[in-house]
């Protein structure tokens, strides 16, 4: 059963607003997705009837919370197939999820003269945090590279990969990469990766940012042969400030905590020190967003409604809509993956027009997409340019506003000329 587009379309307050005095365009979904009501009732509800804090207290609310958060936490394991809830840590993001385990591994596992190897498309995110925890421990990061493998169109090179993971025998210790490219919509081949990794005999963990991919593409943590796999609720159509990150047990319970405070301590001594909480709430410390768990637990089922399948195809559809559109668009160079793989995520160029001038054309029409590096410059090095536009698009989206979206382009391509 496919998507009623009209229906689901009803479901977020936001695509009825204007902008400029247009009917919205919403194209920036790799930035932010828009939310559906059922995120926002999930939201409003706890702060209007049921807040309280959790773990903490023993009063009715405090353990209606308490109940909703773990139960929160048991839908995004099923989300994303994980084998135990104990495994899904609770967290703000992808940008805290590989920043608690570059400092928490990191501090546990790497040494100096070991190697974290980083895929050459990753946003930032998935970068600078091991390049600070290299830099504690006398490590090093080194790019994992990419071939090119048509016009404008990257992948990772496994063989490249496979030499690196050859050389660096032993000292290997973290392999980095996205299961979808933030800027070229890759969908990358991170279960070949992670078998390759796994093969060696001291083989490294491997972590996968499913930023782009949670939401759009069905996840199998397990299925993927990951150590790690993070993703942020906000790129998923839940709140901001919210996401998980799923780590093997074993790896957990090695991992010293990350930071420290309430709700993660077992025993505090001043003169005996402290002893923490067992994974996951020793990485959990201080108040969490209940409210945002709240509203991440209704975007899992919200997706699951729509089934995640029927979402990776209809967007699959409209990438091909997009890209043909484009492609026959005089003076428009686009990057990425031409067949039916990528996801629906698509950087261009329009020959003569600044990318940010672009977009603010665009915008007059209504139009939202983003320019600029889509904090991926090393990638950007590779694909030789400065920025893009970025035009990203959920299911939500319609035939109709990409037809607007290309006539938005036209007009932009004339007036900037
Ligand atoms: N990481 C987000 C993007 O790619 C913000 O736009």
């Amino acid at each position: 059963m496919g998507i009623d587009v009209e229906a689901v379309r009803g479901d977020f307050p936001q695509l009825g607003r204007k902008v400029h005095g247009e009917a919205l365009v919403y194209f920036d979904n790799a930035a932010t997705t828009l939310k559906p009501r059922a995120v926002i009732d999930a939201v409003r509800g706890y702060y209007e009837n049921d807040a309280a804090n959790v773990h903490r207290g023993a009063h009715f609310l405090s353990e209606l919370g308490t109940e909703a958060y773990e139960k929160a936490r048991g839908t995004v394991q099923n989300f994303i197939n994980g084998a135990f809830d104990h495994e899904v840590v609770l967290t703000g993001g992808v940008t805290e999820s590989v920043n608690l385990v570059a400092s928490s591994w990191g501090r546990r596992f790497l040494k100096k003269g070991d190697v974290v190897l980083v895929s050459g498309m990753e946003h930032h995110s998935n970068i600078v945090p091991w390049q600070e925890a290299c830099e504690r421990a006398g490590a090093q990061v080194e790019e994992v590279p990419l071939a090119r493998t048509g016009d404008d169109c990257w992948d990772i090179d496994h063989e490249a990969y496979g030499r690196l993971l050859e050389s660096h025998e032993g000292r290997v210790r973290m392999v980095a990469v996205s299961l979808v490219g933030n800027v070229l919509g890759s969908v990358n081949d991170v279960r070949r990766m992670a078998d390759a990794a796994k093969e060696r005999p001291d083989p490294p963990a491997v972590f996968v940012d499913a930023a782009q991919a949670a939401g759009h593409v069905p996840l199998d943590a397990g299925g993927l042969g990951c150590d790690f796999l993070a993703f942020s609720g906000h790129k998923m159509f839940g709140p901001m400030g919210t996401g998980a990150l799923y780590a093997r047990q074993h790896l957990l319970e090695e991992m010293p905590p990350w930071q420290t405070g309430g709700g993660m301590i077992d025993r505090v001594d001043l003169k005996e020190g402290t002893t923490f909480l067992d994974r996951p709430h020793r990485f959990e410390a201080g108040t969490p967003d209940v409210a945002g768990v709240l509203g991440l637990a209704a975007a899992v089922g919200y997706l699951e409604g729509l089934g995640v399948e029927n979402v990776r195809e209809r967007e699959r559809r409209l990438r091909g809509r997009l890209l043909s559109g484009l492609l026959s668009v005089k003076g428009v160079r686009v990057f990425g993956p031409r067949g039916g793989d990528g996801a629906a995520i698509v950087p261009f160029l329009v020959d003569g027009v600044h990318p940010h001038d672009l977009a603010v054309l665009l915008d007059r029409q209504g139009v939202a997409v983003r320019s600029g590096h889509h904090c991926a410059q090393p990638l950007m090095r590779t694909m030789g340019v400065e920025s893009t536009v970025r035009a990203s698009l959920a299911f939500y989206n319609t035939e109709d506003e990409i037809d607007r979206f290309l006539a938005a382009v036209e007009k932009a391509r004339g007036i900037a000329r």
